[in-house]
């Protein structure tokens, strides 16, 4: 075993349950407990999170299963096995660039998660020590101001956020990634259902309820349409590497598609809590929904300070969140590591430090657009705040549905439909699931694409 395992393509996580867990600790992250509560309030609730919901379903579960199909298929870090994919149906190399794009993206996206993970990390120790105090929101709003506008310490935080993530990922897919996911995710459901719980109790769970399930279309917009597609991919870790990347290390005998189901159903469980966990508070305390990134930095602690217990609860709340962070920075950071490590013959933890401090350079630029940092003025000839803001929509909103796009149209148009269909195990699912990968899904991301630039109107 040991010496399979220094072959190189052959780890593999432990078992079909090792993987579930890790893959879910990859898809839950800040996109559900950070991004969904205030992009879905941003863009009016209800309405926004049935659009969602129907792009996970007929666009990211089909999606995931293209990507571990390819993965596994290849059995390599993204680029080389969309490649091996293509070549083993007759069609030129170069097709990789689908899974390159993929690790860019992901890449990309790691940079200034790695900052927002930081404020979280720093929140955990700001709700211990009592600093949400009565819950004045004056007090609350500088509190917040005054970590994001202290450059230096955001670059504590973010770094050791960094460091952390290295001295995981250095240990291996087994002894570091499936370690400490299944340490984390359970500790991360069990924190959940205690918030939620305290939430019902002692929020209004009425209103939050009627604003997250009653659709209300006169109040989503195209680009709110664009931006629940774009959260749909970042949500479940699509187009960004990772899932193919999981997918090379899948076991043999695991259904690609109960396994996709399970991961996409326990991320949406997690958004949707983290969702009724938050606004309950957020309505019963009069506060502003649609208060953007700094919804649960700036709004919920106003809550925390006031309400009973509220000084643990926060405290959970941000340990849940740090650790729903760092299990998806271990898997954003994983192909570009077992990239060098395959093809750049580095050492596990020599890749390990290489990435991060790649990761640690790029978030620089992050964080000089929040806060003043000595490179501030040249990082942002545009102006301040524009980079993270510009990289977010890029990443998320451009990014990562086109990626999408190519996936689905490459596993449906390019790839040996005979090969896939063995990949996809049963042969009703497979059925099901090539219609959807080669027609629905590239129509519906590209009518949403042509709608947001103009070129049709439905
Ligand atoms: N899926 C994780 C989240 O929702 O936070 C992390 C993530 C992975 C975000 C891949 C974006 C992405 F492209
Ligand atoms: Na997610």
């Amino acid at each position: 075993m040991q010496q399979a395992n220094a072959k190189k393509g052959s780890t593999r996580w432990s078992n079909r349950f090792a993987y579930i867990l890790a893959a879910t600790g990859a898809a839950v992250g800040l996109g559900n407990i950070w991004k969904f509560p205030y992009i879905m309030g941003e863009n009016g609730g209800g309405a926004f999170v049935l659009v969602y919901l129907l792009c996970i379903v007929f666009i990211g579960v089909p999606v995931m299963m293209a990507e571990v199909a390819i993965g596994k298929q290849g059995r390599h870090t993204p680029g080389h096995s969309v490649s091996d994919v293509a070549k083993a149906s007759g069609k030129p190399a170069w097709w990789g660039f689908v899974g390159w794009m993929g690790v860019i993206s992901g890449y990309l996206i790691l940079s200034f998660y790695v900052v927002i993970a930081g404020w979280a990390l720093a929140y955990i120790f700001k709700a211990g020590a009592g600093q949400f105090g009565s819950g004045d929101p004056k007090a609350v709003a500088n509190l917040f101001a005054g970590l994001t506008g202290n450059g230096w310490a955001l670059l504590g935080w973010t770094s050791t956020v960094i460091l952390a993530t290295v001295l995981v990922i250095g240990k291996g897919v087994k002894a570091g990634l499936e370690r400490a996911v299944s340490a984390l995710m359970p500790l991360l459901f069990v924190i959940l259902l205690i918030l939620a719980g305290y939430a019902a109790s002692e929020g209004d769970f009425g209103a939050a309820f009627h604003f997250m399930f009653d659709p209300d279309f006169s109040k989503l917009s195209i680009n709110g349409v664009v931006v629940a597609l774009g959260h749909s991919f970042f949500t479940l870790s699509l187009a960004s590497g990772i899932m193919i990347m999981y997918g090379a290390y899948l076991p043999e005998g695991v259904s690609i598609a109960k396994s996709s189901l399970w991961i996409a159903f326990f991320d949406t469980l997690v958004a949707l809590i983290a969702g009724l966990a938050i606004y309950p508070i957020v309505f019963a305390n009069g506060l502003e929904p649609g208060a953007g990134p700094g919804l649960i930095f700036q709004t919920l602690p106003i809550a925390f300070g006031q309400m009973p217990g509220g000084r643990i609860v926060g405290t959970l709340f941000f340990i849940m969140l740090v650790f729903a962070a760092f299990t998806s920075a271990l898997a954003l950071i994983e192909s570009s590591v077992a990239w060098l490590v395959e093809k750049r013959g580095f050492s596990r933890w020599g890749a390990a430090f290489a990435a991060g401090f790649g990761i640690w350079l790029l978030s620089l630029g992050t964080i000089a657009s929040v806060a003043e940092l000595p490179i501030s003025q040249f990082a942002m000839p545009w102006g301040k705040s524009d980079f993270f803001t510009m990289l977010d929509y890029f990443t998320a909103n451009i990014a990562l549905p086109i990626g999408g796009l190519l996936i689905a149209l490459f596993t449906g148009w390019v790839a040996n439909k005979g090969l896939m269909a063995e990949l996809i195990d049963a042969k009703a699912v497979f059925r099901l699931w090539h219609p959807v990968i080669k027609f629905l899904a590239p129509l519906a991301i590209l009518l949403v694409f042509l709608q947001l630039t103009g070129i049709i109107q439905l």
